[in-house]
């Protein structure tokens, strides 16, 4: 059962629904335009917000999905809570290396959101609110996701237990690895940020 749980996360996570979306919606595949990123950031770059709003919740939403059935599995077959954390970390790996699209995904940024809700509300809020201010103040992405992403395994070394720490801990490493090259352009001043709107 426990085996099943992290299977199905991960396949859910393999969804990549940047790559989905652009294929329904006729648009070019987000692995060849813009960052190249299969994400709601890069999906955004075709100039079509509602592909880049779908892209957002899909992610989302398996990530989720997938730590909301573990927790119903843990409830209804007893299993240890732990397997929660498993689940979401299976999400994610499934998100960043898709086994549906040749284990070439993307950087985890909204499948991790969906992740942070699932895990605790206030969590999830937390970090939303931080991704929110940087990047109000920059118009950077990717400054705002790793920000935020610093932001989990601080919030549950106060609020929640030593497994969801070393658990969010593994994803912020993650995050941090998947954007080593907006690190790179970001260091060098070089990472392109989005226009605020002229009213
Ligand atoms: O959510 C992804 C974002 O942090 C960076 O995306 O396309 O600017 O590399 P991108």
């Amino acid at each position: 059962m426990i085996v099943a749980v992290l299977v199905l996360a991960y396949l859910l996570g393999s969804l990549s629904f940047a790559v989905l979306v652009s294929r329904v919606m006729g648009l070019p595949d987000p692995r060849s335009h813009g960052s190249g990123n299969p994400g709601a950031t890069n999906m955004l770059r075709t100039g079509r917000k509602s592909a880049a709003v779908m892209t957002l919740l899909g992610d989302m939403a398996k990530g989720w999905v997938a730590v909301w059935l573990a927790a119903y599995a843990v409830t209804r077959f007893g299993l240890p809570h732990e397997l929660v954390y498993g689940a979401a970390l299976a999400v994610f790996l499934g998100h960043l290396y898709p086994v549906f699209f040749g284990f070439k995904g993307g950087k985890g940024v909204a499948t991790a959101v969906g992740v942070l809700f699932a895990l605790s509300p206030m969590l999830g809020l937390v970090c939303v609110l931080t991704w929110a201010t940087v990047f109000a103040v920059t118009r950077i992405s990717s400054l705002a996701a790793l920000v935020a992403s610093l932001v989990a395994p601080v919030f549950a070394y106060f609020m929640m237990d030593n497994a969801a720490v070393a658990a969010l801990a593994v994803l912020t490493v993650l995050i941090f690895w998947r954007h080593r090259a907006n690190i790179v352009r970001l260091l060098a001043g070089q990472e392109g940020g989005f226009k605020k709107k002229s009213s």
